[in-house]
């Protein structure tokens, strides 16, 4: 009881007493404002669903509401010491500090000037802070304001995963992924802000597993068996050459009777490899888990010295690593909208000028887009005046896909340019399947991770200008 008696006596009434002041009663105000906003929002944010799964919201609720409530908690003491050496200048401090008597018209004063100023607060710091949220949940603010995001921004909406969040497959669930991404959020805001950011931005390995995301929707077990390609190329001579190949891949899966094959099969759940870069494109060692628990270890024949690092088991995002942000390649995704009918076979050469235009440097996307279209108008109006004059809408439209086509794939105020991002699926492009299966990883006994075509694929027609089995196959 005694001790009660002296902290009322010594601490809480000259708290009180010096507290009386109006930097330390807009101080308490403050702090008890943004308090009752931060717990409101972590209240929605448990329990509601009209939470926001947006990381960058971090940058509020992990830094500025956090940071009004400290700076309120910091006027409460300077206040009160401005107004005890105020007191001591004027020889007015008490030798008994005053009761706490909340019929005390000065102390009634005070606490009333809190509640009033606690409202005024709570209402400007709740509407700013829910019209930030609002706004940092458009397209708008992730387009813009985010604007280093705009390379997987804008291949994200033509992928099968337009419809699925970035989320999903970015943030890992429950409390930790949560937590994780709210930090990580702020620490990329504050890089945009500060503009302090890496360009190109890479793949890191903080990536959630498969299990955790790609396996809330995907079914690892279905079974896809063998899967046709038909990839269309066009050549570089005037013709523009149209040749075909027919790929039939053995996808595989885990068939009724559980037995697994193929590419799928042969991966789940028991590979693991060390890479020595951050997007996994150098892997010197790979084991595989066999049946009877022993593991067999492939090291490559480049390995130089010990193999140190990480050990990470191979999942979906190990070959799908570009499922919702695809980048094509110049030859790619020109002979794949040329099949489409644009640009147009029927202009000589367009193959091979265009791919000289694409992979031309340039400032920025708006001029690359206009000096496509003057290259095309040069090119053709100096070497085919006749098709120049007869042919000129196919050349504007020609002019307009190639610019599409650059604009979705070179962003060069980010550095992303034709082959920044590799992508793991199949090994013409980038390194792919043979960062493993290039002939070159070795097990101790000899064996190595096969290299043999068929394993992978039948190749039943490569470059072909008439394959007869699309005939046979009823395609055309
Ligand atoms: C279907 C899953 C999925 C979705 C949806 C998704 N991503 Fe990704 N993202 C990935 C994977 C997998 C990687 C790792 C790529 C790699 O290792 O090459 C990645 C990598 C990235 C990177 C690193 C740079 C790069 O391109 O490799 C950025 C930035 C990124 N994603 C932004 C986004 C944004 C913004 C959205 C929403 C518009 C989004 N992602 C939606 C799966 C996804
Ligand atoms: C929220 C659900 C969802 C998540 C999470 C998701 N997917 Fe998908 N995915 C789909 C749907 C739906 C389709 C089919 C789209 C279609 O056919 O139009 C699809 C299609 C695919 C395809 C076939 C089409 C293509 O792009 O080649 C692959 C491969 C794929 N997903 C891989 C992944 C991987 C890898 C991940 C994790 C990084 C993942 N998905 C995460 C829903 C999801
Ligand atoms: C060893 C590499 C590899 C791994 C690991 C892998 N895939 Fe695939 N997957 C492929 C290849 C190759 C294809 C066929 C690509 C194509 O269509 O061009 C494919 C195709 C698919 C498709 C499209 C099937 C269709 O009907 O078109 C889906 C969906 C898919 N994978 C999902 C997954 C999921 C989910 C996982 C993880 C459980 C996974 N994959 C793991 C290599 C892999
Ligand atoms: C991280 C290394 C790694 C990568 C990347 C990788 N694989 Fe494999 N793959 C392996 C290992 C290890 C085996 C098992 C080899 C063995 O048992 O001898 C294997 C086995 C296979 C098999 C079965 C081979 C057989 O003899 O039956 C197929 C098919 C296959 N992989 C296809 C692919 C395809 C397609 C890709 C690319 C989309 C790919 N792999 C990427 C490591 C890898
Ligand atoms: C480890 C598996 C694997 C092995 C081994 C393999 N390939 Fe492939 N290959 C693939 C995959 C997966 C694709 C499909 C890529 C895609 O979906 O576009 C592919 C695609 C191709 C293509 C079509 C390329 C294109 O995009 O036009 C050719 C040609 C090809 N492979 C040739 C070969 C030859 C020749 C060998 C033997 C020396 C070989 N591959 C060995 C997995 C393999």
């Amino acid at each position: 009881m005694a001790g009660l008696e002296d902290l009322r006596k010594n601490w809480l009434r000259p708290f009180f007493f010096y507290g009386n002041n109006r930097i330390s009663l807009i101080g308490g105000a403050l702090t008890s404002a943004s308090a009752l906003v931060l717990i409101g929002f972590w209240v929605v944010d448990i329990f509601g669903h009209g939470g926001s799964a947006n990381p960058y919201l971090g940058i509020i609720f992990d830094l500025v509401l956090p940071g009004v409530f400290i700076f309120g908690l910091v006027l409460i003491p300077l206040g009160m010491l401005l107004r005890q050496r105020q007191l001591k200048t004027a020889g007015q401090v008490p030798s008994i500090y005053p009761e706490i008597d909340l019929r005390d018209p000065v102390f009634r004063h005070g606490i009333d000037f809190v509640i009033v100023a606690t409202f005024i607060n709570f209402v400007i710091v709740g509407t700013a802070t829910y019209r930030g949220v609002a706004y940092m949940d458009t397209p708008n603010f992730c387009g813009r304001t985010c604007h280093v995001m705009a390379p997987e921004a804008s291949a994200y909406p033509v992928s099968n995963h337009a419809g699925v969040a970035c989320t999903e497959c970015h943030i890992a669930p429950g409390i930790p992924g949560f937590v994780h991404a709210k930090v990580n959020g702020t620490k990329q805001l504050m890089m945009v802000m500060s503009h302090n950011y890496p360009t190109p931005i890479m793949a890191d390995d903080k990536l959630p597993a498969a299990k955790f995301t790609c396996l809330n929707c995907h079914n690892p077990a279905r079974y896809i068996g063998d899967k046709l390609l038909v990839k269309t190329s066009y050549g570089d001579d005037e013709k523009n050459s149209m040749t075909r190949s027919l790929i039939l891949l053995h996808v595989g899966g885990r068939d009724n009777f559980s037995r697994l094959s193929g590419i799928h099969g042969a991966h789940m759940g028991h590979i693991e490899y060390i890479a020595t870069d951050s997007t996994h494109q150098t892997i010197p060692w790979v084991g595989k888990t066999n049946d009877d628990g022993s593991v067999t270890e492939f090291v490559s024949t480049d390995a130089k010295g010990p193999i140190t690092g990480k050990k990470r088991v191979m999942d979906c995002i190990d070959c799908h690593n570009r499922a919702a942000h695809s980048f094509d390649t110049p030859e790619e995704v020109l002979n794949r909208d040329m099949s489409q009918g644009s640009p147009s076979a029927s202009l000589p050469f367009i193959h091979k000028q265009g791919l000289l235009l694409l992979k031309a440097d340039y400032k920025s996307q708006e001029d690359a887009a206009s000096k496509i279209g003057s290259g095309l108008e040069s090119f053709y109006r100096s070497q085919y005046p006749a098709i120049w004059n007869g042919q000129r809408a196919q050349i504007d439209q020609a002019a307009k896909t190639l610019s599409v086509i650059y604009s979705r794939n070179v962003f060069p105020f980010m550095k992303v340019t034709w082959g920044s991002h590799p992508d793991n699926i199949g090994h013409n492009n980038y390194p792919g399947c043979f960062r493993c299966h290039d002939g070159g990883h070795n097990a101790k006994g000899g064996k190595s991770i096969t290299n043999d075509c068929s394993t992978c694929h039948n190749l039943i027609a490569t470059d072909e200008p008439n394959p007869k089995q699309m005939a046979d196959l009823g395609l055309q």
